[in-house]
C-alpha cells in the first residue's frame, strides 16, 4: 500500500511538505498541493504560484521525478487546459482536478464537487481535457489524476460517475468516500466506494485506485482493509490518502508501513522546523503563531489534560510565549 499527503487548503503549504518529507523520509510516496485556482483571467493567486514555485520544492524534484502533484480548482477545460499548461512548464509530472471540494463558494461555482451535479457536462469537460491532452505537446507526458467523492447528496450518485470516470486514460482515481452532502462529517461510506470500485472496473476503468477517508489509527486502516477483503476490492485499492489523521501524526505513514510510532522529542523537532519555515515567509509572530494554531488543532491530541497548557499557546501574541508555552506542554502533560 502507498500513502500520500493530501492536499489541504492553507496547511499543507510548502514549509509543512518540505519539513515532512525531510523528517519522515519515506513513508509517503505522494504530496498533493492545495489546489490552485484555474482563474478565467488565467492568473494564479500570488499565494498559491508560490506555493508550488520549484524553488520552493526542491526536495520534491529529487531524481527528476516531482513527488508532488499539483491539484487544479476549474470548473471547464479551458481554464484547465491554460493552468495544466503552466504547471507542467514548472517541471510537474501529475496534475490533479478537484471534485470533491464541498464548500458552497466552490459548489455554487459548478467547481470540485459542484461538478458532480451534472455528470453529462463532467463528461463532455474531461472528453475535451484528454482529446486536447492528446494534441498539445507541452501536455503529451503529464499525467491527469481525478480525486472525487461519492456524488452530491447521495451515494447512488456513483455508479454514473464511474461510467464516465472509466472512459478516460486518468493516472488514479481518488475517492473521498463521502459524499458532497456530508462535508467531513460522520464515517466514510465504506459499501458505497466498495461497489463504486467494482463499478469502475466493470466498466473497464484501469487507474490504480486510491482510497480516502478518517484514516487516524492503525486500527482505522485495518478495519478499512477488512472491509476491503470481505467485499473482494483488496487488490484493487493500490493507494490511501491521509489527511487530518497524518496532520494530527506526522508518523502515521511510518506506523502503518511498519515502523516506529511518534515520539515527543520527534514532534517537537517537527514543531519548532514548522515555526521556522513559516518564519521564513510570514511576517509577523501574530501570524505565524496563527499558522501553527491550525497544527495544534490537530496535534493536542497527543496531550493528556492539555487543556490549561493549550489555552496559553492560543493565547501566545509573541514567538517567546508561544515557545514558552510549548514548552510547558512538551513539560507538563503525559505525551500519548
Ligand atoms: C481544512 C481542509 C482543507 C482541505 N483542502 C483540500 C484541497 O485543497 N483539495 C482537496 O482535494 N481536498 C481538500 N480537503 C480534503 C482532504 O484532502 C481529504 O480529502 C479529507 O480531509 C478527508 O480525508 P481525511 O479523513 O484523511 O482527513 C481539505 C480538508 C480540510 C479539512
Amino acid at each position: 500500500m502507498n500513502f500520500y499527503f493530501a492536499p489541504m487548503e492553507s496547511i499543507t503549504m510548502y514549509p509543512l511538505r518540505n519539513i515532512h518529507k525531510d523528517m519522515f523520509a519515506g513513508s509517503v510516496s505522494k504530496y498533493y498541493s492545495p489546489f490552485v485556482t484555474a482563474a478565467k483571467s488565467k492568473h494564479f493567486k500570488n499565494r498559491e504560484k508560490n506555493d508550488i514555485l520549484p524553488v520552493h520544492n526542491t526536495p520534491f524534484f529529487e531524481g527528476n521525478v516531482s513527488s508532488l502533484v499539483v491539484q487544479i480548482m476549474s470548473g471547464n477545460s479551458e481554464t484547465f487546459l491554460w493552468a495544466a499548461k503552466e504547471i507542467a512548464q514548472l517541471g510537474y509530472k501529475e496534475i490533479n482536478l478537484n471534485l470533491g471540494c464541498p464548500a458552497s463558494t466552490v459548489v455554487n461555482r459548478h467547481k470540485g464537487a459542484g461538478l458532480l451535479a451534472d455528470p453529462d457536462y463532467l463528461d463532455s469537460m474531461l472528453s475535451e481535457i484528454f482529446e486536447a491532452k492528446e494534441n498539445t505537446p507541452e501536455l503529451k507526458d503529464i499525467e491527469i489524476s481525478l480525486k472525487t467523492r461519492l456524488g452530491i447528496a447521495d451515494e447512488n450518485e456513483a455508479g454514473k460517475l464511474m461510467e464516465i470516470y472509466a472512459k478516460y486514460p486518468i493516472s488514479e482515481l481518488t475517492v473521498h468516500a463521502r459524499v458532497k452532502d456530508d462535508f467531513y462529517k460522520n464515517t466514510p461510506r465504506l459499501d458505497a466506494f466498495c461497489s463504486s470500485m467494482k463499478r469502475y472496473r466493470e466498466c473497464g476503468g484501469k487507474a490504480p485506485i486510491c482510497y480516502n477517508g478518517n484514516i487516524f489509527s492503525k486500527k482505522d486502516y485495518e478495519d478499512t482493509m477488512d472491509k476491503f477483503e470481505s467485499n473482494g476490492i483488496t487488490n484493487e485499492v493500490s493507494s490511501m490518502m491521509l489527511g487530518r489523521g497524518i496532520l494530527e501524526n506526522p508518523a502515521l505513514a511510518r506506523e502503518l508501513t511498519g515502523g516506529e510510532v511518534l515520539t515527543a522529542p520527534e514532534l517537537k523537532e517537527y514543531l519548532t522546523k514548522l515555526y521556522a519555515g513559516y518564519e521564513e515567509y510570514i511576517p509577523e509572530d501574530r501570524n505565524v503563531i496563527f499558522k501553527l494554531l491550525e497544527h495544534w488543532a490537530f496535534i493536542h491530541t497527543h496531550f493528556a489534560n492539555c487543556d490549561k497548557y493549550l489555552k496559553a499557546i492560543r493565547k501566545a501574541r509573541s514567538k517567546g510565549e508561544y515557545l514558552a508555552a510549548v514548552r510547558n506542554i512538551f513539560a507538563s502533560c503525559e505525551f500519548k
